[in-house]
């Protein structure tokens, strides 16, 4: 998205409050594009607000789907594994990888051609680790240099056993999707777990989907029903909250009704790990997804090292976690490469803006040192178009000694338009 807005953040010495975080975008989506291959009517409850999860809705409504809004509930009428219609025009995932990967995953196994286009900073995203696969399936998928627009020629698909190089949800559940679509069975190896949200989702819309260590299956051909679900408050989204109380001793902050599935909370061991009170407490689960209640309190700030094999569970949190040092303590994080390719280049962009604020920071090519001095100055730093940075950023800026600006603050509106509202009320 191009950002243009700045927010200016003023600094806050502790953070309290009990708040709500907004639906759950990685769930929301898949809820969506399950529910549109399901048969029958789906309500999903808490539908994630921000831009992201609304291109998926709009893609789906351009291939027929009946989808209507009301507040944050979301209905859709599923047509069925078949029963989309070919689009007239391009179909737009915004600044959403999800969308366009997942979605790329479900169109390769249609009867008709479609067009996947993104925004620039999407454009630049790399599709090959999805093209790949799904060509194994029998896919034909034109791409520019493994970047989007992707033309997706639809066709039918063979099942493969494809084992992953890269820890990716978006790819594992692209071709999961494109396996029930196929005669027999799909079944892909990952190499370290990462979230398992589409597994869960088919299970809950009634496809049988079976999981052995780093391995999940789907049978082709197999019928989902349509449901009625409430979506999880978005972990990733708490992260913020939870990283700005941790970081400031003498805050504590509760947030209730949020995901809890154990793919996603790795960075509730960090925060301890750093110094931060966490307490959890589950209180329901929906469709297979535990919820429930978090507490972080703020105590002691030390020195956390993030190695390569948690990176996978970890990967939306690294940008809040840089903000846990910014102020005092130390956050090192290795083997995350993959930030290199998210909305931005999160490596550079996160060790620049953090050098914006004031805060020392190390860049190395997989990872990068954040080495809060006990004083910072503040400053202006860019959000470089990426939302998860934005709130990094505004996190960060807390701990300074004056007011700081983050320019493209808007972006927060990917997944969390709330954002800077739910920030005025924990400080106040
Ligand atoms: C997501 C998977 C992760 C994550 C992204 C959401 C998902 O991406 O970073 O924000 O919903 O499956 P990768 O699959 O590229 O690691």
């Amino acid at each position: 998205m191009s950002s243009v807005q700045t927010a200016t953040v003023t600094p806050a010495r502790r953070l309290l409050g009990r708040i709500r975080v907004p639906g759950d975008k990685s769930i929301s989506h898949r809820y969506a594009l399950l529910a549109a291959l399901s048969e029958g009517r789906s309500e999903l409850r808490n539908y994630a607000p921000g831009a992201d999860c609304h291109s998926t809705l709009s893609c789906l409504a351009a291939l027929g789907v009946e989808v209507s809004t009301s507040g944050d509930i979301v209905t859709l009428i599923g047509r069925g594994l078949r029963g989309f219609r070919s689009p007239s025009s391009v179909l737009d995932a915004g600044n959403s990888g999800t969308t366009m990967r997942m979605l790329t995953g479900v169109l390769a196994g249609q009867q008709f051609d479609a067009v996947l286009v993104g925004d620039d900073s999407l454009s630049r995203r790399p599709m090959r680790r999805v093209i790949e696969p799904l060509s194994q399936m029998g896919a034909r998928i034109e791409a520019t240099d493994g970047h989007a627009p992707l033309t997706v020629y639809g066709r039918s698909l063979t099942p493969v056993h494809y084992t992953q190089t890269i820890a990716s949800a978006q790819v594992k559940s692209a071709i999961l999707l494109a396996g029930l679509h196929t005669e027999g069975t799909t079944s892909v190896t990952e190499p370290a777990r990462t979230r398992d949200h589409t597994e869960r989702a088919l299970a809950a819309f009634g496809f049988e989907a079976r999981t052995a260590g780093l391995t999940t299956s789907v049978r082709g051909g197999q019928r989902g029903t349509g449901q009625s679900l409430p979506v999880p408050g978005d972990f990733s989204s708490a992260a913020f909250w939870m990283v700005a109380a941790a970081a400031r001793p003498g805050s504590e902050i509760t947030i209730e009704d949020v995901g809890l599935n154990p793919t996603r909370i790795a960075l509730i061991e960090v925060l301890r790990r750093f110094g931060a009170h966490v307490d959890l407490r589950e209180t329901a689960a929906a469709a297979g997804e535990p919820i429930g209640t978090i507490i972080v309190q703020g105590r002691h700030t030390g020195s956390v090292h993030v190695k390569p094999h948690e990176v996978p569970e970890l990967i939306d949190e690294l940008p809040a976690i840089a903000a846990l040092a910014a102020q005092s303590g130390e956050v090192r994080v290795d083997g995350a490469e993959e930030l290199r390719v998210k909305e931005s280049d999160r490596i550079a962009a996160l060790v620049a803006g953090c050098r914006a604020l004031g805060v020392d920071a190390d860049e190395r090519r997989d990872g990068f040192t954040i080495h809060g001095s006990g004083a910072l100055s503040g400053g202006v730093a860019d959000a470089a178009g990426d939302h998860r940075l934005a709130m990094a950023f505004a996190i960060a800026a807390l701990g300074a000694d004056g007011p700081s600006r983050i320019e493209g603050a808007d972006a927060v509106a990917i997944s969390y338009p709330g954002f800077f509202a739910t920030l005025d009320r924990l400080v106040a």
